[in-house]
């Protein structure tokens, strides 16, 4: 699809020119809380996103994390975008950071891309075509038994230490990598066995969505039914070990 290639292109660019502005100077801001970063560069990733998009594809709506773009656009299909996903990793210079972003109709997202600039990783899905990284189809080799697993977590502050207690003894390791997105497309490499969203905005999870779909993972609410980009609370799963997953998160009171 064109646009789906153009939007590849797009997100890869958008990586190569954050690595040069980061030399520069940009300013790191608290946004909803002392605990929320944000920094010039998140709006400047998202307004190059926006001009380029708007300008090619101007009946597209565009919902993305920052500077008021955060409302459901009335338009059947629009852009899902997070221009930083893990902005505290990036403000504090640890290379687990990523641009995510995905083109979504009727809320089902049909194709999404990530980018972890960095580690020079673009991960990428499109409806009915499988998962790739760096231009090879991924084959996920995905943990059939729930102890050997990875399972990687957002953080919710206060509870997070709830999942863990109820994880930590039936996985093989927990890990937070501090950018829920990645997380996301590492579960649809194979990386990861599962992640599991405890705050999820449709920016931090549309793009992984497609990812993990098209590997053929599961994507449920706590209760087992299926989720959708907008269920803050959500477990992006192989399918080996959803089930007794799904078991061990129904035991977590939050
Ligand atoms: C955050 C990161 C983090 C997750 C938070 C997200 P941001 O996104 O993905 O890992 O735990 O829920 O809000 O603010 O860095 O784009
Ligand atoms: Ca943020
Ligand atoms: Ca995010
Ligand atoms: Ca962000």
């Amino acid at each position: 699809m064109k646009e789906f290639e153009y939007l590849k292109d797009l997100v890869f660019n958008a990586g190569r020119k954050l690595l040069e502005w980061r030399e520069e100077e940009f300013s790191v801001n608290t946004k909803s809380s002392k605990f929320d970063l944000v920094t010039s560069l998140d709006f400047r990733v998202q307004d190059f996103l926006y001009n380029e998009l708007t300008k090619k594809f101007p009946e597209i709506g565009f919902l993305a994390e920052e500077d008021g773009f955060d409302k459901k656009p009335s338009t059947k299909g629009y852009w899902v975008i997070d221009p930083i996903d893990g902005t505290v990793n990036f403000a504090k210079g640890i290379p687990n950071f990523c641009i995510s972003a995905a083109y979504v109709e009727d809320d089902e997202p049909l194709y999404g891309v990530i980018y972890a600039p960095v580690m020079n990783q673009l991960i990428y899905a499109e409806k009915g075509k499988g998962v790739y990284e760096n231009g090879k189809k991924v084959i996920p080799h995905w943990n059939k038994d729930i102890e050997s697993s990875m399972i990687s977590l957002g953080n919710l502050r206060g509870h997070t230490y709830k999942f863990f207690r109820a994880l930590e003894n039936n996985v093989m390791r927990v890990r937070l990598l501090g950018t829920a997105a990645l997380q996301i497309a590492y579960v649809g490499t194979g990386n990861l066995d599962a992640f599991i969203s405890v705050k999820g905005n449709s920016w931090d999870v549309a793009a992984g969505y497609i990812i993990v779909k098209e590997a053929g993972g599961i994507i449920t609410d706590y209760s087992g039914n299926k989720a959708t980009i907008f269920n803050k609370k959500a477990i992006y799963s192989n399918p080996y070990i959803h089930e007794r997953l799904l078991k061990i998160i129904q035991g977590v009171q939050i």
